[in-house]
């Protein structure tokens, strides 16, 4: 693809005091007559803080650097990283078009970023939130389709799920991100045939609970993250100047060891977990969690259902919900809403029971229909 700079360009640019701060640190990690090196760090803080990358910023970050211009062009018009036209205010979607997303899907998903958000690659949407491009394999091949939005991937999409995801953003929520057809990362389709450890017993992968964590995929730096500073000594090497320290992260999730200090109780946090776990896992969540319990089966009656059926249920999920006493179709067909704000609290689902429509699905296949049919 021919990778231009967009005609209409700024006047000026200049880093925001803290990006300045942040930029003049990132050179110092370089020897002296090597600041070069520093050339991609920068234009992604200058495309950072503009949303893209134009000609003023990276003349900017080359002079920062002692580079001639061309230079700098060179690199920011190499790397797809760089957009170097206008993106949406809300995300980028960058959809793989490589060979496996493309086998499972990814001309569907092209076509959803057509009508939704603009015919051509790179051109804005009607209200400047979105854009979005094809790129290239993006390394998450076995979970093709997928597409990275903002800075995390969303994988496993459908036509559907896509149109639901830019729905949510535009409304000012972040979906989750990750596989979103209910596996936990990507084990096969029916569940993990190895390593069936202790990860799996969590709700999400690790790049997805932080992102979950963070409650954002699309926001870009603000440019007061705590620089670090290095003093580079010469040949020898270099010191680290002792950053200013960063604020404590707020407690959102209180440490399972009562919330003494692990080093206190003498308790870690692993064997907290393993006593909780000890206890039925109804005991350990009902406490917080609103609304009622689902009526829970001893055991199946007769051949349990398949849950992983409906759409949104994975072998983890099976395995919890199964944990829960739920066996078939026709139990989470019957709940209410106080059973579905039960349960969205016990999996801390955020609402995607029912914006999965599991008790559709559960009704209809209780009748013995296929739900697939009547989407
Ligand atoms: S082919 Fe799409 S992530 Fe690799």
């Amino acid at each position: 693809m021919l990778r231009r700079l967009h005609p209409d360009q700024p006047e000026s640019f200049a880093f925001t005091p803290a990006n300045q701060a942040w930029a003049e640190a990132q050179i110092t990690k370089y020897p002296k007559g090597r600041q070069a090196s520093a050339i991609i760090p920068l234009l992604w803080r200058a495309q950072e803080q503009e949303g893209w990358l134009t000609r003023p910023a990276i003349e900017h970050v080359a002079d920062m650097l002692e580079m001639a211009h061309i230079r700098a062009l060179e690199v920011a018009t190499f790397y797809f990283m760089f957009q170097l036209q206008p993106v949406g205010s809300v995300a980028h979607v960058q959809v793989c078009g490589t060979t496996s997303c493309m086998i499972c899907g990814a001309e569907d998903l092209v076509a959803v970023c057509r009508e939704r958000i603009a015919a051509r690659p790179h051109q804005l949407s009607a209200d400047g939130k979105f854009s979005w491009e094809e790129v290239e394999c993006l390394g998450a091949c076995a979970n093709a389709p997928m597409a990275q939005i903002g800075k995390d991937y969303y994988e496993d999409l459908t036509a559907e799920k896509l149109g639901w995801i830019l729905d949510e953003l535009a409304a000012g929520r972040v979906p989750p991100p990750g596989p979103q057809n209910g596996r936990f990362t990507s084990e096969p389709l029916g569940g993990p045939t190895s390593l069936t450890g202790a990860a799996q017993e969590e709700d999400h992968n690790g790049s997805v609970a932080l992102a979950v964590r963070l409650g954002d995929t699309v926001s870009r730096i603000q440019g007061d993250e705590v620089p670090l500073v290095t003093t580079w000594l010469g040949k020898g090497g270099g010191t680290l100047a002792t950053p200013p320290a960063r604020p404590a992260p707020p407690e959102e999730h209180p440490r399972p060891a009562a919330g003494q200090p692990v080093d206190r109780t003498g308790t870690t946090e692993l064997e907290a977990r393993e006593e909780n776990k000890a206890k039925p896992e109804a005991d350990v969540a009902t406490d917080a969690a609103p609304g009622r319990a689902p009526e829970a089966l001893d055991a199946p009656e007769g051949e349990a259902d398949d849950l992983k059926r409906i759409k949104g249920v994975g072998p983890v999920l099976e395995g919890k919900l199964n944990g829960l006493g739920i066996w078939h179709y026709r139990q989470i067909a019957d709940w209410g809403q106080d059973e579905i704000v039960w349960v969205d609290g016990f999996l801390n689902f955020k609402g995607r029971i029912e914006r999965d429509g599991w008790i559709a699905q559960a009704a209809a296949l209780a009748r013995g229909e296929d739900p697939e049919k009547n989407d």
